[in-house]
């Protein structure tokens, strides 16, 4: 596998900040190239051979305003058994229902912007509904749980501008902890 050059934007940059737009259709052939050279990258991040050769972070999502581009699509690249990986391509997402239950993940969530340790729980809804449009254009729905109903929520934010960072009380990083489920 040749690693895709992509320039990911560090949680400085104020790019970051904007809101994605609403994606039309048919794809342009650059955004259809963008999604593939994410999975490419995502998915060599979780291989330990590449991420040791290239000296990768392992990620398992990535929104487009990552690398500057401020349009309603984000990548999840879940590796399901040893090597063997399933995409999400999650084009103008939107939350239909959720959980009442909240989660965090135990370990901290991570971000490939964010290039430093930050401690501390975000809470996200242990489940949800999501509506959205596949490469095609297609309109579809999904039902998350868990570390996806996580990771979707993690790069919804990122269309909206927001990093998980900015959910930490830096104050008191483990606020109302009790009030959720640790995954
Ligand atoms: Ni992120």
């Amino acid at each position: 596998m040749k690693l895709p050059d992509l320039k990911i934007l560090d949680e400085k940059n104020k790019t970051l900040r904007k809101i994605s737009n609403e994606v039309t259709f048919p794809l342009s052939k650059e955004d259809k190239k963008t999604i593939e050279d994410i999975i490419t990258y995502l998915t060599m991040s979780q291989i330990e051979e590449y991420s040791e050769k290239y000296d990768l972070r392992p990620g398992m999502g990535l929104a487009f305003i990552q690398l500057g581009i401020p349009k309603n699509i984000f990548v999840i690249v879940e590796e399901v058994d040893k090597g063997e990986f399933e995409n999400y391509i999650i084009i103008n997402p939107k939350m239909l229902s959720h959980s009442e239950e909240l989660i965090y993940v135990g370990e901290g969530e991570g971000c490939l912007s964010v290039n430093r340790e930050v401690c501390g729980i975000v809470p996200r809804y242990a489940r949800m509904r999501v509506q959205y449009q596949d490469m095609e254009g297609n309109t579809k729905e999904i039902r998350v749980r868990e570390d996806i109903s996580v990771a979707f929520q993690h790069e919804m934010d990122h269309l909206n501008g927001i990093l998980f960072v900015d959910k930490i009380d830096p104050k008191n990083p483990f606020k109302d902890k009790e009030k959720m489920r640790e995954i």
